[in-house]
């Protein structure tokens, strides 16, 4: 069925992530990923001064239901991408996008030096846009990764130097 007129043209904003978004997390992560975190975890992640993020939600409703967040961890220069996420229904419209672009941003304005990431490598989605944001592949660990048919893949280290 064609997306409604009014539904198409949202837009969304990206806003810093806060502590008491940390159901919300817990419900997008679940969605996607086959060992989510939970709600504690999320919570005492974000109460780390280290680890920072921010939610897409519908431009001009602040309080809205985020529909992907990104969170990452800055520790002596290098930082890494914990986990990135967008709500099947609002993929390919840029916000998996403007979400690491906000976290490359704050890393620039912290003069970090590098961004390391890890993605399955079946996750043609994800690691095409990390391409496209710069990363380049940095390493593998083979067999690190176990799906729900018990098939194993490897996990690719990903990096962007940001000097
Ligand atoms: C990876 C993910 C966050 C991308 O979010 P998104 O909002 O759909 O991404 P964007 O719309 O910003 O895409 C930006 C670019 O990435 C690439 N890309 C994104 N999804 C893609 C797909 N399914 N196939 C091919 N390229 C894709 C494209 O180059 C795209 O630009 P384009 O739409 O102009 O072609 C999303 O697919 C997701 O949440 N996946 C499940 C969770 C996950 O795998 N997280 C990463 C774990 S390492």
């Amino acid at each position: 069925m064609p997306l409604l007129p009014s539904f198409r043209r949202k837009r969304f904003t990206v806003r810093p992530l806060e502590s008491d978004d940390s159901e919300t997390l817990a419900t997008l992560h679940e969605e996607d990923f086959a060992r989510p975190w939970t709600e504690d975890e999320f919570e005492s992640l974000l109460l780390q001064e280290n680890v920072f993020g921010f939610a897409a939600v519908e431009e001009g409703m602040s309080r809205a239901r985020p529909v992907g967040f990104v969170l990452a961890r800055l520790a002596a220069g290098e930082a890494e991408i914990l986990t990135v996420t967008v709500t099947r229904a609002f993929r390919r419209r840029g916000i998996g996008h403007a979400l690491m672009d906000a976290v490359l941003r704050t890393l620039h304005g912290e003069r970090a030096e590098v961004l390391f990431l890890e993605v399955d490598e079946k996750n043609q989605a994800a690691i095409a846009l990390y391409r496209r944001l710069g990363f380049r592949e940095a390493g593998r660990r083979p067999d690190y990764y176990r799906d729900s048919a018990a098939q194993r893949s490897s996990a690719i280290t990903m990096r962007r130097d940001l000097r």
